[in-house]
């Protein structure tokens, strides 16, 4: 037989705490979802991220084996798993952020808005015990179509009457992902040195990549913007289509959530110049959210950035990205308030 002796989780907790309280900041993280195809890359680059002291790991299904297995990984965030509904409150009490990838993925032939009825329902009982258990946290929706579950969980804080737009980001950061590495390829360069700000929302047309601001400045012929754009827009669906009804994007969807939500941490320690695109509430257009680049900071999305100089083909996408993100945004915002 193994020996039985374990080290006691009040043990590692004080740990955790030393460390919150000392010099390195630590900051308390719950994956809601974490078994799922995002989840479980998720909550593993989450247990590596120096940031995190205390990870919080919920599903409906399978978090305790999730949990066994991450929790064996010898970095300092102590992980602690929670089952079913009668647990979340215990999972979400005292974070600091909150990690949304819970809900059902796409098939081949659907739209994120095809995902509306089943992931509403779940986007709104989690915000409940975000606005209960933990209303200060700062919240990264990742499940679809995010158009509409950003608003959606605008309504449920403003109802429960802890709503702050600050701290409420749909995580777009996928596109932007996708765009810097389309982009390094037709320009033939590495693609941690590009930069390509996307804007508007996370579906179809209303994804809008700024090719005119790239960073590194460039230019692009016609044909060139035509493919990134198109590319760029149906990236997911590209997945959809290759994983043939095995689900959506996951792994990159993992990196980009936790690229996300380590520059969330990194503005809540107080670091200066943390800016990533984000799906917020906004008063860049007259839409009541819109993504674009965000200076992350203490309080969340402290400062959003106007869209800057657009060439004619990014206003044409603009009119047509707003048109359908209004649709999205209200059946998010009925959905609560009918
Ligand atoms: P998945 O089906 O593999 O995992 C979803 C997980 O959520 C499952 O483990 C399931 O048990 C769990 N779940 C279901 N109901 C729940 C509830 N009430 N509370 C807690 N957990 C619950 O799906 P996958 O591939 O991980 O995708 C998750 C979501 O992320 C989907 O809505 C998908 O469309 C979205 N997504 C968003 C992207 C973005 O860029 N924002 C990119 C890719 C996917």
């Amino acid at each position: 037989n193994p020996p039985k002796l374990q080290v006691g989780e009040s043990s590692l907790l004080k740990l955790a705490n030393c460390r919150s309280k000392g010099g390195a900041p630590g900051f308390k993280v719950a994956v809601l979802g974490a078994a799922g195809g995002i989840g479980q890359p998720l909550a593993m680059l989450m247990k590596m991220n120096p940031l995190v002291s205390v990870l919080h790991l919920y599903d409906v299904v399978n978090a305790p084996g999730v949990t066994a297995d991450i929790s064996h990984m010898n970095t300092g965030a102590v992980v602690r798993g929670f089952l079913g509904q009668q647990q979340l409150e215990n999972a979400l009490t005292g974070m600091d952020l909150v990690i949304i990838p819970a809900g059902v993925p796409r098939k081949p032939g659907m739209t994120r808005d095809d995902l509306f009825n089943i992931n509403a329902g779940i986007v709104r009982t989690l915000c409940e015990g975000i606005a209960k258990c933990c209303p200060d946290a700062i919240v990264n929706v990742i499940s679809n179509p995010v158009n509409s579950t950003v608003p959606i969980a605008a309504e449920v804080f403003k109802k429960a009457g802890t709503y702050n737009p600050k701290r409420l980001l749909g995580v777009t950061t996928l596109d932007v992902v996708r765009a810097n590495t389309f982009v390094a390829e037709v320009l033939g360069i590495d693609p941690r040195e590009v930069n390509v700000p996307v804007v508007g929302g996370h579906a179809g047309v209303t994804i809008l990549p700024l090719l005119s601001q790239v960073k590194p400045p460039c230019s692009f012929t016609y044909e060139e913007i035509s493919y990134l754009t198109d590319r760029i827009q149906n990236g997911g669906t590209e997945v959809v289509e290759a994983k043939a009804g095995a689900g959506s994007a996951t792994l990159s969807m993992a990196y980009a959530a936790s690229k996300f939500a380590d520059a969330c941490l990194r503005g809540l320690r107080g670091d200066a110049d943390v800016v990533e695109c984000s799906f917020v509430a906004s008063q860049v257009t007259e839409l009541p959210f819109f993504a674009t680049k965000v200076r992350l900071g203490r309080s969340g999305a402290e400062e959003i950035f106007p869209l800057g100089p657009l060439n004619e083909s990014e206003r044409v996408g603009l009119e047509k990205a707003k048109k359908e993100l209004a649709g999205s945004i209200q059946k998010g915002v009925s959905f609560i308030t009918k």
